[in-house]
């Protein structure tokens, strides 16, 4: 016990001195001290598995999933657009973080060695980049392409997100699509506090002919100030 004691005790120390560093490595800008000195504290977004289809991926590319490098045609519409921010708690923006997504495609397919294993005659859509990453600009925003997934497995359709700020992961969450009937159902997403559950949604934006636009307010659980 006491052991246990001593151990829980070095990881939260580690992980004030990590959270330390970073803080020194993070100068607040105007803006954040604005914010800060109005008092702002929103609530960090709800953690979410990570599941179990993390890309095994040396290079996660860029921002736009729907093309990949070297291929002579694009994935086939419609399209989604993902505008979001990442903010700290104080509703400052988080800059020069790096967002990760991944996630099925319009088939339900994973490009994870566990899911083709499980599922052999599940074909990859060679045109289809499956995960992708961006950096967030000095307003905190970052900006993905892709198609919309759809549910597996009984799953509300979800895309995962990963959220790195200098090197530390910050955040592993899921994107939800609000109206979907499966979240009602779905563990990890009702293992959410209740007051923050709306936090996992996506807002839907305008709606084209082809494509569909979605915004999302990402807070990670650190203090910049
Ligand atoms: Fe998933």
């Amino acid at each position: 016990m006491h052991a246990r004691l001593c151990a829980s005790f070095l990881l939260v120390t580690l992980a004030q001195v990590a959270l330390a560093s970073l803080r020194q490595l993070w100068v607040p800008d105007a803006a954040a001290i604005e914010a800060a000195a109005q008092g702002f504290s929103l609530a960090p977004t709800p953690e979410q598995t990570e599941g179990p289809y993390y890309p095994v991926a040396d290079d996660w590319h860029n921002n736009d999933l729907t093309y990949i490098q070297g291929q002579p045609y694009k994935t086939a519409g419609p399209y989604l657009h993902i505008d979001s921010r990442l903010l700290y708690p104080d509703g400052s923006p988080v800059s020069g973080a790096v967002v990760q997504i991944w996630q099925c495609d319009s088939n339900g397919v994973y490009n994870h060695p566990a899911y083709q294993a499980a599922y052999p005659d599940k074909v990859l859509n060679p045109y289809f980049q499956y995960f992708g990453e961006a950096e967030t600009d000095e307003n905190g925003a970052f900006y993905f392409l892709t198609v919309p997934p759809i549910s597996y497995a009984g799953r509300p359709v979800h895309v995962h997100v990963r959220v790195f700020v200098q090197g530390a992961t910050m955040l592993t969450t899921q994107m939800y699509f609000p109206g979907d009937a499966l979240l009602s159902a779905d563990p990890f997403y009702l293992a959410a506090p209740d007051d923050q559950k709306d936090q996992l949604l996506v807002t839907p934006g305008a709606t084209d002919a082809e494509d569909v636009h979605v915004s999302q307010v990402l807070v990670i659980n650190f203090s910049s100030v």
